[in-house]
């Protein structure tokens, strides 16, 4: 009996040791993984791994699990809500951070002193913004590009003194191909606040967050039929004619083989006439597709002509502009096409026709509409908060003009995937 028992024993011994190693390997290797990974694309441009978003109506939403912090930047998070939430101790007895805008309070349309952080209820609001240099000492000085350039030549530094823990930040919203050179621009700044993703603060034209219930795009469905009174196929609006990419060529090539109507200063049609004062609102009334075609195609370079004339509109973009990546990483799942997609403009159209004769694959295009919500990105909040931050990191910017149009950041006439093989590409110095 003893000698059984002590078997049974062994036996169930053995069985917790097996399950114990188990353990241990599975925990260990995903993170072994996931670690190799990280070395890897923390030496890219950061993006989402494309595998995880290639299959464009079943996008999954997925976050790389490295912790995300305030000041790196993170492979799959835009630190943005982060940001924006963050909350330091700070002491009140020591006066506000007081903060420059080099354009005036007017040129960014804000109120001074403290007001502008009590309206945004920003976590902290211990700060003050102003509009002129009056003998104050500054915590930071914002920049926007036009006038970073010209502003620095002329003097700035003398102006208003620069004290060694005095921050300068760069605010652009332009692509490269439309800003000022930043030659010789080395070691001044310390904070970018631009659409890159690659900055110290995020600043996208609009931001999309996911709900955190959200599963896959698969599992949502509206019973709403987008393509209902929609009599016409598509629409684009360009008032600039001057284009870096082959946007007008594009354009016209499309018009041969599908109904395109031209709106703006470039095209045909002019929205004022016989198009009620509202373009977009009747926009989404009568058209299926919205061509939200860039100026330049230059990485992150997306602007209003995406998020506000399209998405926020009842109408599918069709985009031209940055890397495929850069939409995948801040477009709402299965929202949109990229030009891209297709080899040529005739096939592009051939797809734009398919959907025109089918509904249901048509509202596939909306199913993102009750996945999330649009955003305020909170950028005075964040500017505040950063600035208490008790850990500030001591950060420049060595070579602007590199970092803002080095390689294969904009590509001309270019398409991205014939330069994506570069092996250039993505690696920032
Ligand atoms: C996309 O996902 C669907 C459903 O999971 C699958 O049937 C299809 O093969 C996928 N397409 C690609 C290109 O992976
Ligand atoms: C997910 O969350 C949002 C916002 O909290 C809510 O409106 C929505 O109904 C939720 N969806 C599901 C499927 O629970
Ligand atoms: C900002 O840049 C200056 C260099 O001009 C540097 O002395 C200072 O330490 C930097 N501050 C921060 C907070 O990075
Ligand atoms: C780039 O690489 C992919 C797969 O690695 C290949 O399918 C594609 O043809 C290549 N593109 C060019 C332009 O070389």
């Amino acid at each position: 009996m003893a000698v059984r028992c002590s078997k049974f024993k062994r036996q169930f011994m053995l069985l917790i040791g097996i399950f114990l190693v188990l353990t241990v390997i599975l925990q260990i290797v995903p993170s072994f993984y996931e670690a190799q990974n990280n070395i890897v694309t923390a030496m890219k441009f950061p993006q989402f791994e494309s595998r995880l978003l290639s299959n464009k109506s079943f996008t999954v939403v997925k976050r790389l699990k490295d912790p995300v912090s305030l000041w790196k930047v993170h492979p799959s998070d835009d630190r943005i809500l982060l940001q924006a939430k963050f909350n330091p101790k700070i002491d009140l007895s020591l006066s506000p951070k007081r903060i420059l805008l080099e354009q005036g309070l007017a040129g960014w349309n804000v109120k001074g002193g403290k007001q502008t952080f009590n309206d945004h209820d920003c976590p902290v609001q211990h700060c003050e913004l102003h509009g002129h240099p009056n003998g104050e000492v500054f915590d930071a000085r914002i920049f926007k590009e036009i006038e970073l350039y010209s502003r620095l030549l002329q003097g700035a530094q003398a102006e208003v003194p620069r004290h060694s823990d005095q921050v300068w930040i760069m605010f652009a919203l332009e692509s490269p191909e439309a800003s000022p050179s930043y030659e010789g621009l080395n070691d001044v700044i310390n904070w970018t606040a631009t659409y890159r993703y690659d900055s110290t603060m995020v600043t996208p034209y609009d931001k999309f967050q996911v709900y955190d219930n959200f599963t896959q795009i698969s599992n949502y469905k509206s019973d709403k039929n987008y393509a209902q009174g929609k009599t016409k196929l598509a629409a684009i609006f360009v008032s600039n004619c001057y284009a870096s990419n082959a946007r007008l060529e594009y354009v016209k090539e499309l018009q041969q083989y599908m109904d395109l109507d031209f709106y703006g200063s470039c095209g045909n049609l002019r929205c004022d006439k016989g198009f009620g004062n509202n373009c977009f609102e009747n926009l989404q009334k009568e058209y299926k597709f919205y061509l939200s075609f860039e100026n330049a195609n230059c990485r992150d370079y997306i602007t209003e002509k995406f998020f506000l004339n399209a998405l926020r509109h009842d109408v599918v973009p069709v985009v031209m502009g940055a890397h495929p990546d850069d939409y995948r990483r801040v477009a709402p799942p299965g929202s949109f096409i990229h030009v891209e997609e297709y080899p040529n403009a005739e096939a592009l159209a051939g797809h734009l026709k398919r959907l025109n004769e089918l509904d249901d694959e048509y509202n596939d295009y909306f199913r993102w509409k009750s996945t999330g919500q649009f955003v305020d990105t909170k950028l005075w909040c964040r500017i505040c908060s950063l600035l208490w931050d008790t850990d500030l990191p001591h950060q420049l910017i060595h070579d602007l003009e590199q970092w803002w149009r080095g390689d294969n950041i904009c590509i001309g006439k270019g398409r991205w995937d014939e330069i994506s093989n570069s092996s250039k590409l993505h690696v920032r110095k």
